[in-house]
């Protein structure tokens, strides 16, 4: 069940002729993967670790981080078809060869990863559904925490932000309430740090600009 917006509603037609003519170059074939995969084999160069963001919106974190890291292979999944184009166009214009894109729903794809197949995990600003009554479509939950730290390496990092304070508290309860993974910035004081090494997404700079205060929150994948 995908919730929020697939598809945008300008450029339609442009963004779904991108898709089409260059995701197959950039993208991994979900029928060719299994838990048995090895995830570096997708990339064409010879990467050494494989670093995961989820929900990578217009992709410029992700773009940012690749150029940044080009021994790491970046697996991108995003829902939002516009998101997937710009990141397509962006990837072109810079001639990125390190990044892998799926245009699913996360909460379908991370269950097919294999095991300890990832050594990063960027959860960034993802949609904070307010409403109560929407809650139990928030991505931070117990079942998506498990697959999360099935696929990642022991001591992996997992980098959380969020501008939404009940997201913030509904998010510590999750980690909290697992011991697979551990904290590792638990004084408040320091959530407001963007960590080292930090690219600015789209979303946290409109969140800044309109006065609200993102937090940065940093989970490492205990080994269990
Ligand atoms: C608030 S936006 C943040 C985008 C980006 N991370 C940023 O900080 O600019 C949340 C993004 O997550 C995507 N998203 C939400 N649920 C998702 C899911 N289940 N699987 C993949 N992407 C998802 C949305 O399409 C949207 O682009």
């Amino acid at each position: 069940m995908i919730y929020g917006r697939r598809r945008g509603k300008g450029k339609r037609n442009k963004n779904l002729e991108i898709i089409k003519s260059q995701l197959p170059k950039h993208s991994i074939n979900l029928q060719n993967i299994s838990r048995a995969s090895d995830l570096k084999s997708y990339f064409s160069n010879r990467v050494e670790e494989v670093w995961l963001e989820i929900g990578f919106g217009s992709g410029e974190h992700l773009t940012s981080v690749s150029e940044a890291h080009p021994k790491v292979g970046f697996l991108g999944i995003e829902v939002y078809e516009d998101g997937i184009a710009k990141t397509l166009k962006q990837i072109s214009k810079l001639g990125i060869s390190n990044i892998k894109l799926i245009n699913e729903d996360a909460n379908n794809i991370i269950f097919l990863l294999p095991p300890k197949s990832i050594t990063k995990i960027f959860l960034l600003f993802p949609d904070p559904w307010p409403k109560k009554r929407h809650a139990k479509r928030r991505f931070v939950n117990t079942e998506n925490l498990n697959q999360l730290a099935r696929i990642m390496h022991s001591g992996g990092e997992l980098l959380f932000a969020t501008d939404h304070n009940d997201y913030l508290s509904w998010s510590l309860e999750q980690f909290m309430s697992t011991t697979l993974f551990k904290s590792e910035n638990l004084d408040q004081n320091s959530w407001k740090n963007q960590p080292n090494g930090w690219f600015s997404t789209r979303y946290e700079q409109k969140a800044i600009e309109a006065g609200r205060s993102p937090k940065y929150l940093k989970f490492l994948k205990n080994d269990i």
